[in-house]
């Protein structure tokens, strides 16, 4: 059964092929980071033009890559939310199009769940079972869900105000640094000190699952105003890895408490901020202490993609959930399931 996926959400225009919901047979990614690059961050308006420009031929491409035609094709899958809206209407418009004129069917999906489903797609590792905790950590969401089943996510905690990879990006732009911030810091940190700066970790100890990062981006601005001079290069690396140790901290804390808390074996993170590696060594650590196995989502897989998109999709039309309902908390989903009957 092969699936072509479609993402658009934010600032990635992509579209995949996967075979059995499991085997990518190609992945394009057309990312439009060096538009948004002088800005410091995602442009609304810019993004819907620029997937517009580019779907055609990322369609094309992804179908060329994969060696087939639509008439090859058993189903599509598009995300339909979150996002930003005029980016989704790009994807979910061009999917329902030509879902309609190759007459197969097509299923809209969530964007944090299918961070989440790469987790199924990794070469070479046995997937998660179910339940498991899962941390969807990105520029626009982080929340940390009890993954029951496909299609059944139990939402066990979130950030309250920004999320990770927003405050990376944030922190990124007060210290000079390009857009997007979260692979810079993580570039520089490597080797720094990580207690150069003291920092705050907000909610750390509350009790909740729920997270927060505004505090820790307005302590570091307080930081820089004290300073008072541009910070050299080894120092802005300092701080920076400083920055990314306490975000660090409020994950695997959190991350690991949701885990005890559910009584679980596995722990699964994904999403962009998931692609930071003193993240990965650091909830390696804890999750190997605590007796947890983690299955982070590969770098290619981690940041918006679609093939995380085909393989959840394949789930909804083909798999356990064929007869189950749409996702509910989605604003499009009246229009999505099952477009044409194929
Ligand atoms: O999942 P994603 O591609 O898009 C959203 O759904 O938001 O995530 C993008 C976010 C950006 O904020 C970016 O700075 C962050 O992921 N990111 C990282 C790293 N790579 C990407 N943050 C920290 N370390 C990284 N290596
Ligand atoms: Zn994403």
């Amino acid at each position: 059964m092969k699936v072509l996926g479609i993402e658009s959400s934010c600032d990635e225009t992509s579209a995949a092929v996967v075979e059995d919901g499991r085997r990518v047979l190609s992945n394009v990614v057309w990312s439009q980071i060096k538009i948004h690059e002088p800005y410091g961050g995602v442009v609304p308006e810019l993004a819907s033009r620029n997937h517009l420009r580019y779907i055609t031929p990322v369609v094309d491409s992804a179908l060329a890559q994969a060696g087939v035609v639509p008439a090859d094709l058993d189903g599509m899958a598009v995300t339909i939310g979150p996002g930003l809206m005029g980016s989704l209407l790009v994807g979910v418009q061009f999917a329902k199009a030509m879902a309609l004129a190759i007459r197969k069917p097509l299923v809209g999906v969530n964007h944090l769940e299918g961070h989440l489903s790469a987790a199924f797609m990794i070469d070479g590792i046995e997937p998660p079972r179910f339940p498991f905790v899962g941390l969807a950590v990105s520029g626009g969401h982080t929340s940390i869900y009890l993954v029951r089943g496909w299609g059944s996510l139990d939402l066990l905690g979130r950030t309250l105000d920004d999320a990770a990879g927003e405050a990376f990006d944030k922190a990124a732009a007060m210290l000079g640094l390009s857009y997007p911030g979260g692979v810079v810091i993580d570039r520089i940190s490597k080797g720094r000190p990580v207690d150069a700066v003291r920092l705050p970790r907000p909610m750390i100890k509350d009790p909740s699952l729920n997270m927060s990062f505004s505090g820790l981006k307005t302590a570091l601005r307080r930081h820089l105003e004290t300073l008072g001079r541009t910070p050299g290069e080894d120092e802005t690396a300092d701080i920076a890895s400083s920055f990314q140790e306490a975000v660090v901290d409020i994950l695997v804390s959190k991350v690991i408490a949701a885990a005890r808390a559910s009584s679980v074996n596995e722990v699964v993170i994904a999403g962009g901020v998931a692609a930071n590696s003193r993240l990965r060594a650091r909830m390696n650590d804890a999750c190997e202490k605590a007796g947890f196995r983690l299955i982070a989502v590969p770098l290619s897989l981690c940041t918006d993609n679609a093939a995380m998109i085909a393989g959840l999709g394949h789930q909804y039309l083909f798999g356990v959930l064929k007869d189950a309902p749409c996702p509910r908390d989605m604003e499009m989903d009246p229009f999505m399931r099952h477009v044409s009957a194929g």
